[in-house]
């Protein structure tokens, strides 16, 4: 099992352990029993996750002597709303969880998002582990203390800061991974190569089948080399002030052509075709010469990610959807372009006439 911490404020209990590993199940229990002590656990994850390995971690926790309840609600994002949060601390409530009770997140982005979300309110805040089982779970979003959930107005529009005690990436999860879920971590190994790890890019480039096909020693190295570049930049910025905003490349867009197709289109595919988006802008602005894009683009299409936006859409409408994201300052939208890959840098604003070019070009 590897291990790496995430160093924040010395003075609160901000800093964690992410431990990523094979096969780690029952050691996840041990270490929880012995170095995250709680009166009372409360395992909250989703349907789909519940009914392949809810039975399997409850036995493991219980087995190390845990008091442990379970709590389940439908899979997907639809879920992740206000009234699915109410429904859980209503179940909290009667459960007799308090601020003595530690909540486990077991399940995805979905899962931990809202799993953050609810313990950073619940009683005023109560601890909580990540156990991520998607890919993008384990490289992104169980990492960083980021939670949320959305609004009829957008995703994520509701959130808080609140950075889990551990977590926790077992592989094996990955196994039964549907393609679509695999495909949309891919999206965002992709990225932490473009905007950090030429290696780990050229990596890609040279392993792309033996990735896709799940080997796990392969998996292995790029969720620890994910999980480093993503907390040292959680390390030095913490709360999205600066270095934290490159973590949105292709995401800007990304999140615009999501809502846009009434999110038919997943989140990996949306930030696949925001990535393919903002390194064209980048080599039409000549930051980034056409090598590069192509290289980019390539390793888009060769990981099973979209490279066109459907016909259908209107660039217009794209862009509507663009002022409402939250990542705006000032008015201007913060595009992540880059100079080349592992270079990236935030740009004060790119007018409207060269992104609508860019998504009538990539129809
Ligand atoms: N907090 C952050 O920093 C951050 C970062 C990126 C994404 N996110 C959020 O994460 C969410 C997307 O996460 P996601 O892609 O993990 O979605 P998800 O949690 O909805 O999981 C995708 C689907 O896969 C199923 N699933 C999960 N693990 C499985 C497994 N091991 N085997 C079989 N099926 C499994 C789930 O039940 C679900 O149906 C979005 O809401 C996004 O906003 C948050």
């Amino acid at each position: 099992m590897r291990s790496m911490k995430v160093n924040l404020d010395k003075k609160s209990l901000s800093s964690y352990e992410i431990r990523i590993g094979y096969k780690i199940i029952d050691r996840v229990a041990l270490i929880i029993a012995k170095n995250h002590k709680a009166g009372h656990y409360v395992m909250i994850t989703d349907n789909s996750v519940g009914s392949i390995y809810a039975k399997q971690m409850m036995d493991s926790l219980k087995d190390v002597g845990l008091n442990i309840n379970l709590i389940e609600f439908p899979a997907g994002e639809s879920s992740k709303n206000i009234n699915t949060v109410l429904d859980i601390v209503g179940k909290l409530l009667e459960l007799g969880a308090d601020r003595s009770t530690m909540l486990i997140a077991l399940g995805g982005g979905v899962v931990g998002d809202m799993v953050g979300f609810i313990a950073s309110i619940y009683m005023r805040g109560i601890p909580y582990i990540q156990i991520p089982t998607t890919l993008i779970g384990q490289v992104d979003s169980s990492i960083g203390g980021k939670t949320a959930i959305d609004l009829p107005y957008g995703k994520n529009l509701l959130g808080t800061f609140y950075q889990p005690r551990a977590v926790f990436a077992d592989l094996i999860f990955l196994e039964t991974l549907p393609e679509k879920e695999f495909n949309n971590g891919m999206a965002e190994i992709i990225k932490y190569g473009i905007i950090d790890d030429e290696k780990m890019f050229s990596l890609l480039e040279d392993n792309m089948d033996a990735v896709k096909s799940r080997d796990s020693a392969l998996l292995l190295k790029l969720v620890e080399n994910c999980c480093r570049i993503k907390k040292s930049i959680v390390e030095i910025d913490e709360k999205e002030q600066g270095l934290r905003r490159l973590l949105n490349f292709g995401h800007t867009l990304g999140h615009a052509i999501e809502a846009a197709s009434k999110y038919t289109i997943s989140h990996g595919e949306g930030v696949a075709l925001g990535m393919i988006a903002a390194a064209r802008i980048s080599e039409k602005k000549k930051y980034l010469d056409t090598a590069q894009f192509k290289r980019i683009e390539e390793i888009i299409l060769k990981a099973g990610l979209p490279g066109k936006i459907p016909c259908d859409f209107s660039a217009d409408d794209i862009i509507s959807r663009l002022a409402m994201d939250k990542k705006k300052k000032d008015d201007i939208i913060h595009f992540v372009l880059l100079k080349k890959i592992g270079m990236p840098f935030v740009n004060g604003g790119i007018d409207d006439k060269l992104i609508s070019d860019v998504i009538e070009e990539m129809k």
